[in-house]
């Protein structure tokens, strides 16, 4: 594993692979050699589909414009919800959705967004641009949007302004069968069944827009939350306690030295964003690697506070969330919403760099959500603008489908030349320090099913090509067909002009006497699929 590598171990496997640098790559950049080996039968554990989860905040043109467009649109709606959003969504797959935040959720009041929706209270976003939200998207809505496209749904509930009685509630209204006054109202508005909601957090980022609170008096909030927030129907609920920013450990140290001897959360969820210095579409290299060069800390920082939480829970009883991660770049303007952002061949690299790591380290990790779903940071779907008729899938969108075939495979060993230590530690979410970094290198993972590998294979170099060589140890191997996202522009994407223009497509891939080679070109992601026995 990269991150095990010692100093010394990575100057020697850097300059191994800069001595195997060749003249020209057959896609015209820089070739490198690469060595790896996939050690089949050395399992790590299940990848979760829920790594592969999302959020979606009353954010911009995430919510509103995004998925809801309204009854009464001309863009084409299931009961208000944009139908290409539901299509492609469900053709991906969203294992779980957060809503309605992030910071929005410490000022949402579940019961303004339930009823007939003109008299639905009008409500000032005081979080993203004081524009009023007439709550026409509600709990409803948002059951009915899951449903729509197969994802569970994972409520953030309001510590910050709201009580442990209006949790509570919100759990009955949702949960309870039939009978008290709370259910038979979920029934009059048009649900009879209960909603049977399982995820729920206690809070968001109660460190910073949730409240400003000590970690001690965070978990003061959640023993005070999470003494209410009880079974109310035949639900098993699962809580989620507000963990920190970025890898800080006085935070977690702070938080679960409080909460020790009482209800712990069955969840703990830290948040790491990987910002970029310059807009989306006018990176340089140096600004993307920089920004790539995050990710090994988010991988430390998995590490280290998996660590952290073992020491209070050795049987790892409590699931480890990372559930808002993505590129969030320099935005300069809000026409089209609130951090809307572009998607390029950066932004898909960076999604493969962070999935490989939530594989890498799949024994330490419960979900990952990826922030967020539409038109907000590191989306998988764009539209033009809130009235937007045009829906796009992003690169993003493509990085996760590459990403699929590992759901519920067990992810497996692999050694290679790549990645590289983390340095200094990093502010919020982890910016980079002021010192020029050195370029990043090959990502890799593997997961194993039965007679199926799959194997996820990152160039984040915009110069260098890279074949790589590739043994299997622990199986054999054969018939090797993969799939790539290839783009040598980092600043590629798919536009509302040209949306299809960067897709998967299918790639060269060998097997020679279980040996894997392939060639990755710059700025690359390549998943390959192997018959094994
Ligand atoms: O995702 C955007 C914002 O980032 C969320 O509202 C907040 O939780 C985080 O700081």
């Amino acid at each position: 594993m990269p991150l095990d590598f010692t100093r010394r171990q990575f100057a020697c496997a850097g300059a191994a692979s800069l001595a195997a640098l060749l003249p020209r790559g057959i896609f015209g950049a820089t070739s490198a050699a690469k060595n790896a080996v996939i050690h089949a039968d050395v399992e790590i554990g299940l990848i979760r589909p829920e790594f592969h989860s999302n959020f979606a905040e009353h954010l911009g043109s995430c919510t509103y414009g995004g998925i809801w467009v309204g009854k009464k649109s001309p863009i084409p709606n299931i009961n208000g919800l944009r139908k290409a959003a539901v299509d492609f969504l469900k053709e991906l797959g969203v294992p779980v959705l957060r809503w309605p935040g992030g910071c929005y959720a410490d000022d949402y009041h579940w019961r303004d967004g339930i009823g007939p929706a003109e008299k639905r209270p009008r409500h000032v976003n005081v979080n993203w641009g004081k524009y009023v939200e007439d709550n026409s998207f509600g709990t409803h809505e948002f059951i009915e949007f899951c449903r729509l496209i197969g994802a569970e749904p994972y409520f953030a509930a309001n510590v910050g302004s709201g009580s442990p009685q209006e949790m509570r509630d919100w759990i009955e209204y949702c949960n309870f069968p039939k009978g008290s006054t709370l259910s038979d109202e979920r029934a009059a508005n048009g649900s009879p069944e209960p909603f049977r909601v399982k995820y729920w957090g206690v809070g968001n980022e109660l460190w910073g827009c949730g409240g400003n609170f000590r970690p001690e008096q965070a978990a003061e909030e959640f023993r005070r939350f999470a003494t209410f927030a009880r079974l109310i129907g035949d639900r098993d609920l699962y809580l989620v306690g507000c963990g920190p920013n970025g890898n800080d450990a006085r935070w977690t140290r702070g938080f679960m030295d409080t909460l020790q001897g009482s209800r712990m959360p069955n969840g703990y969820s830290m948040h790491y964003y990987e910002n970029g210095s310059l807009p989306s579409t006018q990176f340089t290299p140096e600004a993307m690697y920089t920004q790539f060069n995050l990710f090994p800390r988010v991988e430390q920082a998995i590490i280290e506070q998996r660590t952290l939480l073992d020491s209070y829970d050795p049987g790892r009883n409590i699931g480890l969330f990372l559930d808002e991660w993505g590129v969030w770049d320099q935005l300069r303007e809000d026409s089209k919403g609130r951090l809307w952002q572009q998607s390029t061949m950066r932004s898909a690299v960076a999604a493969a760099l962070g999935l490989n790591i939530f594989n890498r380290q799949a024994d330490k990790l419960y979900m990952c959500n990826i922030a967020q779903l539409i038109n907000v940071l590191q989306a998988v779907l764009l539209t033009d603008g809130p009235e937007g008729k045009n829906c796009v899938r992003t690169t993003s969108y493509y990085a996760f489908m590459l990403f699929k075939p590992h759901r519920s495979k067990k992810a497996v060993r692999v050694e290679y030349d790549g990645d590289r230590l983390p340095m200094a530690p990093a502010g919020r979410g982890g910016r980079g320090g002021q010192q020029p970094e050195p370029p990043p290198d090959l990502s890799m993972s593997a997961s194993r099913q039965d007679a199926e590998m799959i194997v996820t294979l990152v160039n984040p170099r915009h110069d260098v090509d890279m074949e790589v060589d590739c043994a299997i140890r622990g199986a054999s191997a054969r018939q090797a067909r993969a799939q790539i996202l290839h783009d040598s522009n980092i600043n590629a994407a798919n536009s509302f002009d040209d949306p299809e223009h960067l897709t998967i497509k299918p790639h060269q891939a060998a097997m020679d006497r279980d040996r894997l080679r392939i060639t990755l070109p710059a700025m690359s992601v390549v998943t390959v699929t192997l018959q094994v026995a």
